[in-house]
């Protein structure tokens, strides 16, 4: 089997990055709807005796897959009875998105890495929820929606649709992931000032505290963070999100740069040393506070560990997922 997956990823590879994460993830559901009950079984079996129970979420592993491979909210049963125990959707907008122009992602494959430029592309929140509601019933995992704001929303008006989406994935989420931390949405991270940052998370938890009364269930928010943000500031945005009941920390998005003529997000080794700073700075101030899931590079034991040591309850993979396929999970399911 594993030679078969090794053959597919390189035959894969020869296909420009999109179109090869496309045909992976249709593939995969192809094979998982052909031999559904062997691979539950394998599931069951991977994930036996890992099961952690945090804010009253039970994980079957604490192994995740980042938000931003599963976009359209159609692959959490066929990606998720590979191994993992968590599945981050989205990021959903209130209105479907086309995203950038291509070519937006390069792989950078000396360094195991990935640049992109997507933009949210996505299929608006109220399609990507009716997607997830077919295709998650038989994942036993937790399921965490991702949130943002469409290109054309202005930064004053930002908040309307972080509450728009809160409204909409509330029930259907385990949590929910904020996003104001992506490179590729102009002017997004400014969401991270002072002038911005307080009132936006101010509404969402108003917004959040009516509906757990309204409908009688806590979903847990988490911010992701970005690796470019300094020190002093990280400080006031995470107390600011404590006081505002924000439950957890994901550390981090990817970082700005510039690779091969694209301007974008970069992901994989190339972003792991910066991830790892940004968590040291979280976790001396978080103190353990909100829960933290870390993601930024992660594939070998000594990731899990350094992570683990600096704080981290979780994490959350996705360029070392797109180059090395299922093993990868099976890996650090071995070593968590
Ligand atoms: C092609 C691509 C698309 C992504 N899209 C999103 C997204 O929509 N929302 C989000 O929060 N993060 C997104 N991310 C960031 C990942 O979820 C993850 O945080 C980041 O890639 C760092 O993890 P890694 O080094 O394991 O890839 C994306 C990453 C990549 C490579």
């Amino acid at each position: 089997m594993n030679l078969i997956i090794n053959y597919s990823l390189k035959i894969l590879r020869l296909l420009p990055p999109e179109a090869s994460s496309d045909l992976s993830l249709i593939t995969n559901k192809l094979f998982f709807l052909i031999f559904n009950y062997f691979i539950k079984n394998n599931y069951l079996q991977k994930t036996k005796n890992k099961n952690i129970s945090l804010l009253n979420l039970n994980f079957p592993n604490r192994i995740g897959l980042g938000a931003g491979l599963d976009k359209k909210g159609k692959y959490v049963e066929s990606l998720g009875n590979l191994g993992f125990g968590f599945i981050e959707v989205g990021t959903f907008t209130p209105l479907p998105q086309k995203g950038n122009e291509h070519p937006r992602i390069k792989r950078l494959k000396s360094k195991n890495s990935l640049i992109n430029r997507l933009g949210f592309n996505n299929p608006g929140i109220d399609i990507g929820l009716k997607n997830l509601e077919k295709n998650r019933k038989k994942f036993n995992g937790i399921v965490g929606i991702s949130i943002g704001k469409n290109k054309n929303t202005s930064l004053e008006s930002a908040h309307l649709d972080y509450v728009y989406c809160l409204q909409k994935a509330y029930l259907a989420a385990d949590y929910i992931a904020l996003n104001i931390s992506s490179p590729n949405t102009d002017g997004l991270r400014e969401l991270f000032r002072e002038n911005y940052f307080d009132s936006l998370i101010g509404n969402i938890n108003y917004e959040a505290s009516k509906l757990q009364k309204d409908l009688n269930k806590f979903t847990p928010l988490f911010l992701k963070i970005s690796p470019d943000e300094n020190e002093e500031r990280i400080e006031e945005i995470i107390e600011c999100s404590l006081r505002n009941n924000i439950s957890g920390f994901i550390v981090s998005n990817t970082s700005l740069g510039q690779f091969k003529n694209i301007e974008g997000g970069i992901s994989g080794e190339l972003l792991k040393a910066k991830s790892i700073r940004m968590l040291q700075i979280v976790n001396k101030i978080n103190a353990r506070r909100g829960l933290v899931i870390s993601s930024g590079g992660i594939s070998t034991k000594e990731d899990l560990e350094q992570r683990r040591a600096l704080g981290a309850d979780l994490f959350q993979i996705y360029t070392s997922f797109v180059y090395e396929g299922p093993k990868i999970i099976d890996d650090l399911l071995h070593w968590s």
